[in-house]
């Protein structure tokens, strides 16, 4: 083993995170093994999304469902209503196409990388990742964590995204035969703790005296990114109907597309250009202000209309359902337009 690996393990043998997914190195030492069903599922939900904002779902996830075949029995609208505030929504739907793919051959998980990735929502990085912790394969697990990571330590200032094969390619010399997930993990956790994107903590980093970047006094600007074209603007209106006893409009969104399978308020399709009123029912629509949010390839202005009506067949309170969050902001703003008016 490299002495950088060494001295990744060495350091993560001592200030591992404490993760709700993760065996500690000192019950990994005495032979406890990873649940490949939680590894699995924290993978999915920390693909694009944060650490902190993953533990609370993934405690809730599984004290729910503690096992694969307990996911994949669980209904659709269930799982999506869990899902709601992660984001990327396509990943709840793999998610359960995935448990069932799995519970439907047994309830194993496939225990190598090319095995694993045949798997819905299962991609190169999360093979590998998966592959490593909960298998041991010495799989090269590449993150940004670990994109950064490298660059720096081998000082290399080619932009990302074309960086990127150069970049795993220098994972994959530091990848060990031995402990390949805690390795993974090590990387990974010194990205997100010490070699952090900005004001990387070099004076307590362990491989600080091996670091290429830091010995010219570039790390902190390292990855060098190619810059992104800035996000278009588009436009919506959702319709919030409201009756007198506190119950709203709701539908289910289409399995395919922004959103999908997920309930949100009725409204227009989110184009380029303000799009004209399309309300999903005769009632006194009344404009009350905007919403604004970002998704991953636009940021969207979501005009809010309200209406007070009486029939209120099939409708919900909001309070007891799971909406994605630009829907909770939505239904938030026209909920409290009705708390003004009184
Ligand atoms: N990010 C994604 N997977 C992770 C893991 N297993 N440990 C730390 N950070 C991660």
């Amino acid at each position: 083993m490299g002495v950088i690996a060494q001295a990744l393990l060495r350091w993560y043998d001592k200030h591992a995170r404490d993760l709700p997914w993760r065996v500690r190195p000192s019950a990994r030492a005495a032979g406890v093994r990873s649940d490949p069903y939680r590894v699995w599922l924290s993978e999915i939900m920390l693909q694009q999304t944060t650490v902190a904002a993953v533990i609370p779902y993934f405690e809730r996830f599984t004290t729910r469902w503690s096992t694969v075949e307990a996911l994949a029995a669980a209904e659709d609208a269930q799982i999506m209503a869990e899902w709601a505030g992660l984001g990327y929504y396509a990943r709840a739907r793999n998610l359960l196409a995935c448990a069932r793919a799995v519970a439907s051959k047994g309830g194993r998980f496939p225990d190598t990388e090319a095995g694993l990735r045949d798997l819905p929502g299962i991609g190169a990085y999360t093979s590998a990742a998966i592959a490593a912790i909960a298998f041991d394969r010495p799989a090269v697990v590449v993150d940004g964590n670990v994109e950064r990571v490298m660059a720096r330590l081998h000082a290399f200032e080619s932009p990302l995204p074309a960086a990127k094969p150069a970049l795993y390619a220098l994972a994959e010399r530091h990848t060990p035969k031995a402990r390949p997930g805690d390795h993974a993990q090590a990387v990974m956790d010194l990205g997100a703790t010490i070699c952090t994107p900005r004001r990387p903590a070099c004076g307590v980093c362990p491989v600080m005296p091996a670091c290429a970047g830091r010995k010219a006094g570039i790390a902190d600007r390292l990855p060098a990114k190619t810059p992104k074209k800035p996000k278009p603007i588009r436009y919506g209106i959702a319709y919030l109907a409201y009756s007198a006893d506190g119950r709203v409009f709701l539908q289910r969104r289409p399995e395919r597309g922004l959103l999908g399978g997920m309930l949100g308020l009725p409204g227009t399709d989110w184009s380029e250009t303000p799009p004209r009123p399309a309300p999903p029912f005769r009632a006194k629509w009344r404009p009350v202000g905007e919403v604004r949010h970002s998704f991953t390839h636009f940021h969207l202005v979501l005009s809010v209309a309200v209406a007070r009506v009486g029939a209120t067949h099939g409708f919900v309170k909001p309070e007891l359902t799971s909406l994605p969050t630009v829907m909770r902001k939505a239904v938030a703003m026209g909920l409290s337009a009705f708390q003004n008016v009184g």
